[in-house]
């Protein structure tokens, strides 16, 4: 009888990870997940094993792998997925220091260690799946910290995929536009952050373009079928964009003029009732 694969999920608590989990361990995966807190069971399904670790914390981290390592004994890591993720909203030039160095420290360095010490558990065949954004092709205003962390693992994805080739492993990058999760709730409110600043009036709608784009999102399960390929095939892809208008978001990132992006993206900034 074939055994079992192990995957990992980091941020399992809600969303997309939470979603991953439940479903790869229904598919048959021996799901790891992590979250911040073991208070409760966030309603997974209790095959999962759950680890401690803050991605914002190294030594957090290099616990969690520890007793990942202990847990697994001999058997190999087949999947990794760097899910855990922040979006740390404000104006460039007055976010401070702390919440741009967040922003970082959770979405790129937690990210770039978990893959480090989980590598060291993988074999030949083993998948790194890495969940970047839109936001990595397309860059929105007043969410710069979070497309230059979600830029960063764009880079990071293909400069990855092409050394772990050389040993078999695949790297695949998943890059999903808007979709229904907790994270868009996780930003309203922007406006009071940053109050007294000169870009009040346009924090000031930054709640109806975070509820409007919530509302137009895709369900959660869009994400699976790429995950699978992600897992399952032999050859899978090197990203995955899941968009409801793949071919428009392609164009715009990559032959659409920036001045006109630009021009479209400040013109929609202003919010007319
Ligand atoms: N939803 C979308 O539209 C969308 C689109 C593109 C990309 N993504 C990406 O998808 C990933 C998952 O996001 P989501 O939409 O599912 O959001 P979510 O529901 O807010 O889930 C985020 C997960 O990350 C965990 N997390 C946050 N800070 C952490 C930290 N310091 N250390 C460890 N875990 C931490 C959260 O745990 P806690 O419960 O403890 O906070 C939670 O489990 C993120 O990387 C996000 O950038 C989402």
């Amino acid at each position: 009888m074939m055994r079992k694969k192990w995957v990992l999920i980091t941020g399992v608590s809600s969303g997309i990870g939470h979603f991953l989990a439940n479903e790869l361990c229904l598919r048959g995966y021996n799901v790891l997940g992590t979250v911040r807190q073991l208070e409760n069971e966030y309603g997974l399904n209790s095959d999962i094993k759950l680890f401690i670790m803050d991605l914002s914390d190294q030594n957090s981290i290099k616990l969690a792998f520890d007793s990942i390592k202990t847990f697994l004994n001999e058997d190999k890591l087949y999947g990794l997925i760097n899910n855990a993720g922040i979006a740390v909203p404000g104006p460039l030039v007055e976010l401070s220091i702390e919440k741009f160095r967040l922003q970082m420290e959770v979405n790129v360095f937690g990210l770039f260690s978990c893959t480090q010490y989980a590598y060291k558990l993988m074999e030949t065949n083993s998948r790194i799946i890495n969940i970047g954004s839109v936001s990595g092709l397309i860059v929105s205003p007043f969410l710069g910290a979070y497309s230059i962390s979600k830029y960063s693992i764009e880079a990071f994805s293909d400069a990855l995929r092409r050394e772990l080739r050389l040993f078999g492993i695949k790297v695949i990058l998943i890059e999903p536009g808007p979709l229904k999760t907790k994270i868009w709730g996780k930003s309203i409110g922007v406006a009071a952050q940053f109050e007294g600043s000169q870009f009040s009036q346009f924090l000031n709608n930054a709640d109806h373009i975070i509820q409007k784009t919530e509302q137009q999102a895709l369900d959660i399960d869009a994400i699976l079928p790429s995950i699978l390929k992600a897992l399952e095939s032999n050859n899978p892809a090197n990203r995955y964009l899941i968009h409801k208008n793949k071919r428009l978001v392609k164009l715009i990132a990559t032959l659409f003029p920036s001045k006109w992006l630009d021009y479209l993206i400040n013109k929609n900034l202003v919010y007319k009732v």
